[in-house]
């Protein structure tokens, strides 16, 4: 089952939980994602930016895209994550993506909506969501490095304007969360969260949400986040379980044995989240 993540995220933001969505790099993470979602019943979102999917390749992505839809039965959601070429965009729409993030968050805020509403208005007719951030996190994602001093918070007044402008469907927000793992004990912004909430009715995005704490997480779920990504950790989980198994085979050389480990270090990670975000039996 594929559905449009508005109306995933519709669902958890009325019953007061969150969607869970991972970053996901070959076909194990994403079938290791679904097959774990499944057991829980978890709706879930598989996310990819443009450097995954330069490395899957567009046509794999979507076929992969397909057979989850004829494979599980739980609500299914891919997710271009962090992709800042409207042309890209444009071409995965076409191609069957149901939910794109157009990441503009580095432009002033002017030049921020007008690419966020090009992006909404070519999106709509498709039935597709959209998400943008205002602010601006501190971390690495792929591709982006954003230096810490640039980290800008989201302003809950901006936020408002931003999302009666631009017609998005979900908003990423920056209260002090950072893509990768906390140097010291992550802070956030939690009175900020609650501003945001009271001047924006759309579910809220929280990213970089490898290495918090669920506490704190779930705390920001209380205040309006209806999704949560996750990237970081389940690629350590990846490696780990792999560097385990190559470390006790050092002769192993067949994927379908070495890639075992990984995939038992993800599942748990995997569970561990979608505990995390209330998501169990949602699905
Ligand atoms: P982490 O790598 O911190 O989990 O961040 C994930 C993310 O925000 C993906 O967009
Ligand atoms: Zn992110
Ligand atoms: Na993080």
């Amino acid at each position: 089952m594929i559905t449009s993540r508005s109306a995933i995220l519709l669902d958890a933001q009325s019953k007061g939980y969150a969607v869970p969505a991972f970053n996901i790099h070959n076909l194990e993470t994403m079938k290791t994602v679904l097959e774990t979602a499944q057991e829980l019943r978890s709706p879930v979102m598989i996310a990819v930016t443009p450097s995954t999917v330069r490395y899957i390749g567009q046509d794999f992505l979507i076929g992969m895209m397909e057979a989850s839809k004829k494979s599980y039965d739980i609500p299914i959601c891919f997710h271009l994550d962090h992709h800042e070429k409207v042309e890209d965009i444009k071409t995965l729409i076409q191609m069957g993506i149901s939910s794109v993030m157009i990441d503009a968050s580095h432009y002033d805020f002017e030049e921020n909506v007008r690419i966020v509403h090009e992006v909404v208005e070519y999106a709509a007719p498709f039935g597709v969501a959209v998400e943008a951030e205002l602010g601006r996190l501190s971390g690495i994602e792929d591709d982006l490095e954003v230096d810490e001093r640039d980290q800008i918070y989201t302003n809950p007044m901006q936020a408002q304007e931003f999302v009666s402008r631009t017609g998005i469907d979900s908003l990423a927000v920056a209260i002090g969360t950072a893509h990768g793992l906390y140097k010291g004990e992550p802070k956030l912004d939690i009175d900020r969260l609650a501003a945001i909430q009271r001047e924006v009715n759309i579910p809220l995005v929280l990213h970089g949400a490898s290495g918090l704490p669920d506490d704190l997480v779930q705390r920001t779920i209380e205040r309006g986040i209806c999704k949560v990504n996750i990237a970081t950790e389940l690629k350590m989980a990846f490696v780990k379980g792999l560097r385990g198994y190559l470390h006790e085979h050092p002769d192993a050389n067949d994927p379908r044995y070495y890639f075992q480990e990984a995939v038992i270090e993800m599942k748990k990670v995997v569970a561990d989240k979608i505990k995390m975000c209330g998501s169990v039996n949602r699905g």
